[in-house]
């Protein structure tokens, strides 16, 4: 006890909680980066605080639904990564708490922008752009070259080839959908999935569910973040990637902490310390992940998409970021698209 007021006090006056401080007591994390990197910064924060981390990794959406379920009762401490829109929802119901860590300064623009646009509940951790995963080796034993553009993906040659993951679970996939309203407008964004729904063979509930079937070979193309395309390729599999001709989308991957959090002075020392560039070296250096993180001195991994040299849209994260644009996105895709037979 005299550990937490300790760290109370010192948060008090602003000075960062490092990991190497001792703490007691649990921290319940809710986790949507892939497992990897969820042990990693597990693992690494338990040992250097002492602190017992348990760790459950779910999709954004799902993650979204749980806090929203466990309302006035949080289970949680904190949701690391996952897309940004659903943590801005999160922060609009007041479901996240608003903290300012000392460890903000030393962040990207972007990053800032996240904690803005969320009033204080949530940051930027990393970022990373929309775009296709192919498996090079099918197409080139079916003769079909890799998808460059959005309305290469209706062509005939990929009909039953391609996978996108469900908006519902999946904030993946709704950043897919949302980009793909801000470019074309709602109505022909629709009019795109539907045409585009004769060739999904499988919608999956994750956002790395695809890129990894294009990676075992199950299936063609994969509607992905490009970084996890990377991961693949540079775990041996034969996945290449491409960014959309007409532009794409891009998430900035964030971290909140949750209203009421049971373990409330763990969850800003986790929260510190993931803001930390040593913390944000773990994504690549234990996890393999590629994301651009928000720390300016954690370097960009090797290899990993350079999002400054990508064609991004000006994403509108308070529009899509907001409960009514979901909302009325996901269950238009469900009703339209969704519930069409495969
Ligand atoms: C992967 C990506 C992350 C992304 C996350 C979203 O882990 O590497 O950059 O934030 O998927 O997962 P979801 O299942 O919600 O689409």
């Amino acid at each position: 006890m005299r550990l937490l007021n300790a760290l109370t006090a010192m948060t008090m006056l602003g000075v960062a909680a490092t990991p190497a401080m001792a703490l007691e007591g649990n921290l319940n994390v809710y986790c949507s980066v892939q497992v990897e990197w969820c042990e990693a910064i597990a693992t690494e924060f338990q040992k250097a605080t002492g602190v017992n981390v348990n760790m459950t990794q779910k999709g954004s959406g799902e993650v979204l639904a749980q806090i929203i379920a466990e309302g006035e009762n949080p289970k949680g401490d904190v949701w690391f990564g996952g897309t940004g829109d659903p943590h801005l929802i999160a922060a609009a119901s007041e479901l996240t708490e608003i903290y300012e860590s000392p460890n903000l300064a030393n962040l990207h623009e972007w990053a800032h922008q996240q904690y803005g646009a969320a009033s204080g509940r949530s940051v930027g951790i990393y970022s990373g752009a929309i775009g296709f995963g192919y498996n090079t080796e099918l197409l080139a034993d079916k003769g079909v070259e890799p998808p460059q553009c959005w309305a290469d993906l209706l062509k005939p040659e990929y009909a039953g080839e391609i996978q996108m993951a469900n908006p519902n679970s999946s904030g993946t996939a709704y950043v897919v959908i949302a980009t793909l309203v801000q470019l074309m407008g709602e109505e022909e964004a629709f009019a795109y999935l539907k045409a585009l729904h004769s060739s999904i063979n499988t919608y999956q509930r994750s956002g790395t569910g695809p890129i990894k079937a294009v990676g075992r070979g199950e299936t063609s193309v994969s509607i992905s973040f490009v970084h996890d395309a990377v991961t693949e390729a540079n775990a041996g599999f034969p996945v290449g990637y491409s960014i959309p001709c007409e532009g794409t989308g891009y998430e900035v991957g964030s971290m909140s902490i949750i209203s009421g959090a049971p373990n409330e002075e763990n969850a800003r020392a986790f929260y510190d310390y993931a803001l930390t560039a040593e913390a944000q070296r773990l994504g690549y250096e234990v996890a393999k992940q590629l994301q651009m993180p928000s720390n300016k001195d954690a370097p960009l991994p090797p290899n990993a998409p350079d999002l400054s040299k990508i064609t991004l849209i000006d994403y509108d994260f308070r529009t899509f970021g907001a409960e009514a644009a979901r909302t009325h996105l996901i269950s238009r895709w469900d009703s339209e698209i969704g519930a069409m037979p495969q």
